[in-house]
């Protein structure tokens, strides 16, 4: 099929790789004319691994294409995918002027009968506000579809998590674009849910604050098991294979981050009290994944007692595990907290540094470190923030030497307590 994708972020670049992957011809429209002309060059702005090789093999294949003009991605296409970003706004609803403003280009462009398909993460009742605002501005009398698809991929997984998606979720208003949707999905084998677009719009914000919430009642459990002397790790494990529950997203640590779980979290709780509904569950799995950190953070106060002046390494920076992105990073947001009390920084991440030194700026309180072994040299304390795999592989006994005071904060439960102990360190982790 021939397929628009507009806007070339996370979403929508990855999106565009995968459609052109299984065949379809892919047209990435991005109004950030520097952003196409470094993606025309071969060019990849986000790191996300096995994205790089699938754009390459798509654009020499002539499958995949980038351009500045929402008009050629309209005209050479039979569906169009909107994957703009939807920011939050201060009072937690969501900023929605960049979906009505594709909505208004699509429009102006529009001649024929198009499918027009909302992939951003937005409020239920957004694709009648979409079709509304077409029809509006369009300047024929031409027929379109507006369909709600909503994105499940992670970052880090995002390549996979589209090849080999759990289900696809498809809501319409009518059943005529039904079969082409399906035919656009065709070639992911999953199973694929045909429903309403607000029961569509309302599965992504239920489905990623369910998730959001399951990662808070592991870190609620983990304060329960640091007062008991009980080990959430064995407590969630135990649950977690009951498969009712399932073992996964229950890992306790430093909370949740990023630019999804967050924004979406507040942005549902929103529209739910605009339709009359006060999500106080959610208002809780907030509130605790703010106390996960503060508490996290008093751990570090009460062991070093005064922070000032102190040298603490930190290895992480990314919001999670295999990406470059520090949005809402709750590692970040440590770094903070622990400048703010007078610490000296010495950092590290293995893709994440470049985007966080705007964040973090370099200086006489921050450096940089290229080598995660090297991190801990003379430091009081060494911080593990985010769940990187290769911080399981640090070499201990090297890292004993080097430290003023041998003490890591494990705020991702990575290392195993009874080898750090065997090895001299003094070390604390989360609910264990
Ligand atoms: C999340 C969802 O998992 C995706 O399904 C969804 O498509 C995406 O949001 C989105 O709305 O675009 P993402 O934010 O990329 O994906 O990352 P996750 O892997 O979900 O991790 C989110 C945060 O939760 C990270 O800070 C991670 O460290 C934390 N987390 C995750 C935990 O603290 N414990 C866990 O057990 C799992």
């Amino acid at each position: 099929m021939k397929l628009a994708i507009i806007g070339t972020g996370y979403v929508g670049l990855v999106t565009g790789a995968c459609f052109a992957e299984v065949g379809h011809t892919v047209y990435c429209v991005d109004n950030n004319a520097e952003k196409v002309a470094v993606l025309q060059a071969g060019g990849i702005p986000i790191y996300e691994p096995g994205l790089a090789e699938l754009v390459q093999r798509n654009v020499a294949a002539g499958r995949l294409h980038f351009t500045a003009s929402t008009e050629e991605g309209v005209a050479k296409s039979e569906v169009i995918f909107i994957a703009v970003p939807t920011p939050p706004q201060p009072d937690g609803s969501v900023d929605l002027s960049y979906i009505e403003g594709v909505a208004r280009e699509i429009a102006a462009c529009l001649t024929g009968y198009r499918i027009i398909v909302d992939k951003s993460t937005v409020p239920v009742k957004t694709a009648e506000k979409v079709a509304e605002t077409i029809r509006r501005y369009a300047k024929t009398k031409v027929e379109f579809d507006v369909v709600s698809n909503p994105e499940f991929l992670r970052e880090g997984f995002a390549v996979d998590d589209l090849m080999r998606p759990d289900r696809v979720v498809i809501g319409v208003a009518s059943q005529r674009p039904v079969a082409a949707m399906r035919e656009v999905y065709t070639p992911f084998n999953a199973p694929i849910i045909v429903t309403d677009t607000n029961s569509a719009e309302l599965i992504k914000h239920a489905a990623n604050s369910f998730l959001a919430l399951k990662i808070s009642y592991a870190n609620a459990l983990s304060a329960i098991c640091e007062a008991s002397g009980a080990n959430v790790q064995e407590v969630t494990r135990g649950m977690g294979l009951d498969a009712r529950i399932g073992t996964r997203f229950l890992n306790a640590g430093l909370g949740f981050g990023g630019s999804c779980f967050p924004k979406d979290l507040s942005a549902f709780i929103h529209i739910s009290e605009q339709l009359g509904y006060d999500f106080r569950l959610l208002k809780e799995v907030q509130h605790i994944n703010a106390e996960q950190m503060t508490r996290f953070v008093k751990k570090i106060t009460d062991t070093l007692w005064v922070l000032r002046d102190k040298r603490i390494g930190v290895l992480g920076l990314a919001f999670k595990q295999n990406t470059d992105d520090v949005r809402q990073s709750p590692a970040i947001d440590l770094c903070q907290r622990l400048l703010k009390e007078g610490a000296k920084l010495r950092v590290y991440d293995p893709e994440g540094m470049d985007k966080a030194r705007p964040l973090l700026p370099p200086g006489e309180a921050v450096t940089y470190v290229d080598d995660m072994n090297a991190v801990p040299e003379g430091c009081d304390a060494l911080v593990i923030a985010t769940e990187w795999p290769q911080f399981t592989q640090l070499d201990l006994p090297r890292i004993r030497k080097a430290m003023a005071t041998p003490i890591v904060f494990d705020g991702r439960n990575l290392l195993d307590p009874a080898e750090m102990e065997h090895l001299g360190f003094i070390y604390k982790s989360v609910g264990r």
